[in-house]
């Protein structure tokens, strides 16, 4: 039996990091909600239990607490930053407003230097975000470590094995942040160290086999790296069980579709459906200007033509998502407003009911790409970037025609071409064209020209919920617009969006 660590969710901003950098130490770990019952939590069988940070203050009415028994277990626990506090309010000691909140770098002053700071340097520059701290440690506990604005930033009872940390040793400006989890993993839960992606491919897809027995599976294929890396999962564990459908909209991007039948088809031999609904999306799509109602044809027709081909199967009761944990995490916890209805083509028709295959529910996604390197795929597909399910339908901005897209796809192409020359296609999350429905006057040679511009636009993130534009070097942009101009007919500028995420969002529409 895998050893196991649980991370109860208490809403933070980084949570999502703190199971992941446990798997990153060849742990496996788990999210689960801050109010899991007892014997749920039990029959996972946790080595270790991690608190993580939270909005809330823990004597707020409605605070989230944990079922106490969990203290009871006998396993060791973790607290980070609002996890810390809740194990002092639980054990009775005091958490109090600070009169100086901390957000940010704080260098970290050990005075206990085993256990969870083995080896770990002081002065330590760590991460700080709380309004909050530990004012009076509870009887049984230890001050561990100290920073200028808070005195007591590590706290532990030994024999129980409890530890606090205020810092957040989960994201990297924290320095050594995985060496403390590792201590608290190893030396204090004393784990061995025990598991590998090649672990979570082999479960899985017996998982999958187990999940579906002989039955046939569908997937509606995109190429984008989540659904494909699920769908070679689902391969390996049903071979041509697993029928894939791909959609080509016409808005895709310059020999993407060619791509897809290429690796899929011929390369990887799996049963491939390609629609040509090229002319279906392009009449729907005549006249229309406005981007939500645009994003709703393409999204609806997508689901029409999905379901068209689906009948022609007969009954088939599974379907594969390439849904991640963000995704899931999003989803669970959605409270904000919409500012976009994102369609995801390759997504599921909402009306259709179908047993969800979803081999990748607990990854992120650079796990994602790790495994698809794993399982042997290219990376062409493993390194692609985000892609819009509505595709270059919303960047070719207000009315989508055939020239116009066409237009976009050499655009676009180049600028993919010369990211990939410069070395930078890895470390920017999305760099791409839009098309605005305007044109200025130019000159070439000795001619007058009025065309379209194009804006290229190019972000750094980490999860596409906020971002930051690009510094790209002037020579690449310049390299980008001189190519452009030359090589695309229509387009006779271009220009650089620099723009960040919030105010602006990755996609003009
Ligand atoms: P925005 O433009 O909202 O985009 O900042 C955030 C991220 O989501 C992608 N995006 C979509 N993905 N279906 C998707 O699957 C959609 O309808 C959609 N719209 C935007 C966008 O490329 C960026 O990565």
């Amino acid at each position: 039996m895998k050893a196991m660590v649980a991370v109860l969710d208490f809403g933070g901003q980084y949570n999502q990091l703190i199971a992941r950098r446990v798997r990153e130490l060849h742990v496996y770990s788990e999210m689960v909600p801050y109010d899991i019952e007892l014997d749920k939590l039990q029959k996972m069988n946790p080595q270790g239990i991690i608190f993580s940070g939270g909005p809330a203050s823990v004597y707020e009415k409605g605070a989230p607490q944990c079922d106490p028994g969990i203290f009871e277990m006998g396993i060791p626990i973790l607290g980070i930053c609002y996890g810390m506090q809740l194990i002092a309010k639980n054990k009775k000691g005091l958490v109090e407003d600070s009169h100086i909140k901390e957000y940010g770098r704080a260098y970290l002053n050990i005075n206990s230097p085993d256990g969870l700071f083995k080896d770990i340097n002081s002065p330590l520059p760590v991460w700080m975000s709380h309004g909050v701290a530990v004012k009076r440690v509870p009887e049984g506990f230890e001050i561990m470590a100290a920073t200028d604005n808070c005195p007591i930033a590590a706290m532990g009872d030994y024999k129980n094995k409890l530890y606090g940390v205020q810092f957040h040793p989960e994201v990297r400006h924290t320095h050594q942040g995985n060496d403390i989890l590792g201590n608290f993993l190893f030396s204090i839960c004393r784990i061995k160290p025990d598991w590998d992606l090649q672990d979570y491919i082999t479960s899985t897809i017996e998982a999958i086999r187990r999940q579906v027995g002989d039955n046939k599976v569908l997937c509606a294929l995109s190429g984008g790296v989540d659904s494909s890396v699920a769908a070679v999962m689902t391969y390996k564990a049903v071979g041509q069980k697993l029928i894939c459908v791909y959609v080509d909209t016409g808005l895709m991007r310059k020999h993407e579709s060619e791509q897809v039948k290429e690796i899929f088809a011929n390369k990887m031999g799996m049963e491939l459906v390609f629609v040509d609904a090229r002319d279906r999306f392009f009449n729907k799509l005549a006249g229309v200007r406005d981007p939500e109602q645009k994003r709703k044809i393409i999204g609806a027709e997508f689901i029409r033509v999905f379901e068209e081909e689906a009948r022609k199967f007969g009954e088939i009761n599974y379907l594969v998502q390439g849904t991640i944990y963000p995704d899931v995490v999003e989803s669970g916890t959605k409270t904000a407003n919409i500012i976009k209805s994102h369609h995801n083509v390759g997504g599921l028709p909402e009306d259709m009911e179908f047993e969800l295959v979803e081999p990748l529910r607990l990854l992120f996604k650079d796990e994602v790409r790790a495994i698809g390197t794993e399982l042997g795929m290219s990376d062409e597909i493993v390194w692609r970037q985000p892609f819009p399910g509505p595709g270059l339908g919303v960047r070719v901005l207000e009315e989508v025609t055939h020239e116009k897209v066409s237009i976009l796809q050499e655009a676009d192409y180049i600028v993919q071409e010369e990211i990939r020359k410069a070395g930078l296609e890895r470390e920017i999350w999305q760099a791409f064209a839009v098309l605005p429905p305007i044109r200025s006057v130019g000159v070439m040679g000795d001619d007058r020209t009025y065309s379209y511009p194009v804006i290229i636009r190019a972000v750094n993130s980490d999860d596409a919920m906020t971002a930051e534009w690009s510094r790209l070097p002037y020579e690449v942009l310049d390299k980008i617009a001189l190519r452009i101009v030359n090589e695309v007919k229509g387009i006779n500028r271009v220009a650089y969006d620099i723009t960040s995420k919030p105010p602006g969002t990755i996609e003009w529409e």
